[in-house]
């Protein structure tokens, strides 16, 4: 058999790991300036008009937002029921309750038209999630947070690169958070980061990313609130440095094999394919659904006949009120069904820069026989 294919990878090259230990070397390896060109780096790739911040994780990043934005106790806040759970874990870490709304099957995105019912005197902000990649509809989200007057905590993780009508994400909105976990279009090995227009929230999330301390003009330090510690290391900032370089082509490499699989996998009935999106989507992920339990199949017998024949497959994401902890405080996945069941029937094929064209077509070759 060929080598396994996982359903992801990182491109790290020899030039980034040179790079890396030249900051080993330099013997200043937790925040500065690497930290700084980083974050300039990343301000100048959204167009030099947004302030950002970067910290140890989009989990930390989506906290501190939610706690720029002034969310805490009594507060709700809007966010898709399919979802990686951070989204609505950072939710209830700021003593706010999630409102879970359901999502389109065809975008796997926060459903715009089932918003506005979910809205209420308590609501407090909206979290969309650019899902695989695939921008929410941004004017009209926008223009609903704007009727309402919330605040919009976009979870960016999958959507670094990605853009809605020409502008990439991050370079307009309110407070935008993007992920580089390893698994991620750009990775930093762990990290995250904010993006703001905002120079005031830009220095509370300094602060609320270092235990809440400000410095007065003389440099001495003084702790306004209770903060935890989530800044980055130089190290990781030097891995960002050069991945964010080569952004531009990872993505660009994503969407040529997405629109592979798309012709591959056209007229196999037994799968319902994601939406295609168009050049705006960074392709984080290539999910499709099938229906297992009709098959008489689990996924995970599934997943591991894909496996016998070498190619990983991931899960993203199960419907987040399925979770024991959201069902032990009464949400329930039957309220949200177009959730429930991409959580039931979703599996992620393997789609990253380094994979071959010949790779999409011994994905699809082991789904047909699998399913058959
Ligand atoms: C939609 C979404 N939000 C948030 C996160 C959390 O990102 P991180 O691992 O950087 O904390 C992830 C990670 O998979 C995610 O997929």
């Amino acid at each position: 058999m060929s080598d396994f294919l996982p359903f992801t990878r990182p491109s790290i090259d020899e030039a980034s790991i040179a790079a890396v230990a030249e900051v080993f070397r330099s013997g200043q390896l937790a925040s500065g300036p690497k930290v700084r060109a980083f974050e300039a780096a990343l301000a100048a790739y959204l167009g030099g008009q947004r302030h950002l911040r970067v910290m140890t994780s989009a989990t930390a990043g989506l906290q501190i937002a939610l706690e720029v934005a002034g969310v805490g106790p009594g507060d709700e806040v809007i966010v898709p029921a399919m979802s990686f759970a951070a989204s609505a874990n950072v939710v209830v870490l700021v003593g706010a309750r999630p409102v879970f709304v359901d999502i389109e099957l065809s975008s796997r995105n926060l459903d715009l038209d089932r918003l506005e019912a979910a809205i209420g005197p308590r609501t407090r902000a909206i979290m969309p999630v650019h899902f695989s990649g695939w921008p929410v509809d941004m004017e009209r989200l926008y223009e609903l947070a704007r009727r309402h007057s919330l605040r919009v905590v976009e979870d960016a993780a999958h959507a670094i690169g990605s853009r809605h009508g020409g502008r990439p994400i991050g370079s307009f909105g309110d407070l935008v958070v993007f992920s580089f976990h390893p698994n991620k279009n750009m990775t930093c090995i762990e990290g995250g980061a904010i993006s703001t227009a905002s120079p005031q929230e830009a220095q509370l999330i300094e602060q609320l990313r270092f235990h809440g301390i400000a410095r007065n003009a003389e440099g001495e330090i003084d702790v306004k609130r209770a903060s935890g510690k989530s800044n980055l290391s130089d190290v990781a900032a030097q891995v960002g440095i050069d991945q964010l370089k080569r952004l531009d082509g990872f993505n660009e490499r994503r969407r040529s094999l997405a629109a592979r699989y798309f012709a591959a996998l056209a007229g196999l009935q037994e799968i319902v394919l994601p939406a295609r999106g168009d050049e705006g989507h960074s392709w984080h992920m290539f999910t499709v659904l099938i229906d297992f339990a009709a098959r008489g199949m689990t996924r995970p017998e599934f997943q591991r006949s894909m496996a016998e024949r070498g190619i990983g497959v991931g899960v993203h994401y199960p419907c987040i009120p399925a979770h024991t902890y959201y069902r032990e405080q009464g949400y329930r996945p039957e309220d949200t069904p177009v959730a429930a069941r991409v959580g039931r029937e979703t599996v992620t094929l393997p789609l990253f820069p380094q994979m071959h064209d010949a790779d999409v077509a011994r994905v699809v070759s082991a789904l047909r026989a699998v399913l058959q």
